[in-house]
Formats: C-alpha cells, structure tokens, sequence
C-alpha cells in the first residue's frame, strides 16, 4: 500500500499530537457510551484515539486493528504506559476482521477511510462484526475546504497537489462529503452526517490560529516532496505555498477556515 504518512517515529508521535489536538472537539463529541461496552477502532494507527477513549470510558472493553506492524507496536507500548493493558490489539487489514459477527457495541475510524481503495468493503465488514442496534462514529476530512485568507497560487497548487497525491495512493481526499452514502450503502440504519465546521482568524484569536496552522504543517510538510517525486510537481511552487501558509499565523489579516465530517449510525 502507498500510505502517504509513512510509519516513521516522527509520524507516530504526530498522530499522538493530533489526538490531543482534537480529543474534545473532535474525538469525544457526542459519544454516548455505557460502561462494559466493546468498541472497536479500524485503522487504529498508533494507538493515539485508543488510548484517549480508554482513559474517557473507564471499564471499557477495547480492540484496534492496524495492517502495519510497526502502529500496532507502537500501539502496545504506548497504551501500557496509560495503564491501558487490556487492549485487543491486532495487525490485519480491515476488510478482513478477525472477531465474530456481532461482537462489538461500538465502532470507530478516524483519519482513515479517506486512506483506502475499497472504504464499502470495509463499511460492510465493520457492520459484520457490530451487534445489531450498535453504533458507528466515523470522522474525515475534505481537504479542498482548506481555505485561508489572504489566498495565494501557490498554497491553492500545494493543496491542489496532496488531493492528487491521496488519488495516487488510491484514497479519497473529499471522503468527508461521502460518509452519509458509504453508510447507507453499507446497510447501516440512520446514517447522519454533520459539518464540523473550523474557523481561526488572527483577529479574534492568534494564539488558535497559530496552534491550527502548526497542526496541518505537521502533516502537510511532509507531502511537499512527495508530491515533487511522485507526481513531478513543482518544487519551489510547493514550498512557497508552504512558506504562504506558515506565515498566515503571522498576519494580522490572516484567517483559515476547514470543515471537517462527522458521520454516525446504526447496525
Ligand atoms: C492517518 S492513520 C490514522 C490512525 C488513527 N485513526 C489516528 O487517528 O491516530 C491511518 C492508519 O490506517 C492504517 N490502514 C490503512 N489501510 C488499512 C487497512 N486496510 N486496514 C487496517 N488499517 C489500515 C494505516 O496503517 C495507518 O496507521
């Protein structure tokens, strides 16, 4: 798989920032969860979500599945040091789920579906393993919708470029706008799927929207050299749009807004 994050060190401690980041506005929203519960999180990376839910949902029962190794390691460590050591943790792809049909009350992904070829065959195999009348919460992105002010050619070309690079790796960089379909097709019941809406200007607070615009550097610096090698772009073009949107947090004109998708329903 051409997963474009890569697995490195530096890459798991990001997807540990990036749950802090987003564990109440994000991550915790509108869960209703009851104590004794079974959830499972597909595509669970470095254990980051996990261990936030863990530490929330006390006398929880929790599983996650990776297909990289090197997460699921990572993960292990990580949770024990929460004092999460009862975590169901597994490598495997999660079209192929290795628990029982109606096993899990609860299923989760985040940062994920927009990663994959095939996000129905892994709807429909997440609704396998839920009970019936279980729920599943499902959060992504449409990274078109990055928008700042004052705009600039070259960020909207470096944006422009990570929405092909995830068509490369055969992932969907507007997934965000597709939850409400994937579910319904995947046989799940009152699908629903809510805007999450994000807006930081430096006029109403700085300090936000530099904490944003540091939080999508950590992942979209990254990409700036792969979308020069894998798909021949322009280099300079890239980091200029780079420089452009770093310097935003610094403008007194400066402002980004996002929307963001949360999808949920039932088994
Ligand atoms: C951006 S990370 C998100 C991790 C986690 N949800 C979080 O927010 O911290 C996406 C993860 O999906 C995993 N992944 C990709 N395809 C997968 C598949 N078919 N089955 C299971 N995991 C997969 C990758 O290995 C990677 O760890």
């Amino acid at each position: 798989m051409d997963y474009i994050h890569g697995y490195s060190d530096i890459e798991q401690e990001r997807l540990i920032q990036q749950a802090e980041y987003w564990r109440e506005k994000l991550i915790l929203k509108d869960l209703d969860y009851q104590a004794g519960e079974k959830l499972l999180e597909i595509g669970c990376g470095a254990g980051a979500v996990l261990g936030i839910l863990g530490q929330t949902f006390t006398d929880f029962k929790l599983a996650g599945i990776d297909l990289e190794n090197k997460q699921i390691d990572y993960a292990k460590n990580y949770l024990r040091n929460l004092g999460l050591s009862n975590v169901d943790l597994r490598v495997g792809d999660a079209a192929k789920l290795p628990w029982q049909d109606n096993y899990f009350d609860h299923l989760y992904a985040i940062w994920f579906l927009e990663h994959l070829p095939h996000p129905l065959q892994v709807l429909q195999e997440a609704k396998r393993v839920l009970k019936p009348g279980g729920t599943i919460t499902v959060t992504e992105t449409d990274y078109r919708t990055i928008l700042v002010t004052p705009e600039s050619a070259d960020y909207r070309y470096l944006i422009d470029s990570l929405c092909e690079l995830l068509l490369q790796a055969r992932g969907n960089p507007y997934m965000g706008q597709s939850l409400g379909m994937l579910l319904t097709q995947a046989g799940f019941e009152e699908a629903n799927n809510q805007p999450f809406p994000v807006h930081h200007a430096y006029s109403l607070d700085r300090q936000q929207l530099r904490d944003f615009v540091d939080y999508v550097d950590s992942w979209l610096a990254p990409t700036v050299e792969q979308a020069a090698t894998k798909l021949g772009k322009n280099l300079p073009c890239l980091q200029a749009g780079l420089d452009w949107f770093r310097g935003i947090g610094d403008r007194h004109d400066g402002a980004i807004s996002a929307t963001i998708y949360r999808a949920s329903a039932i088994c």
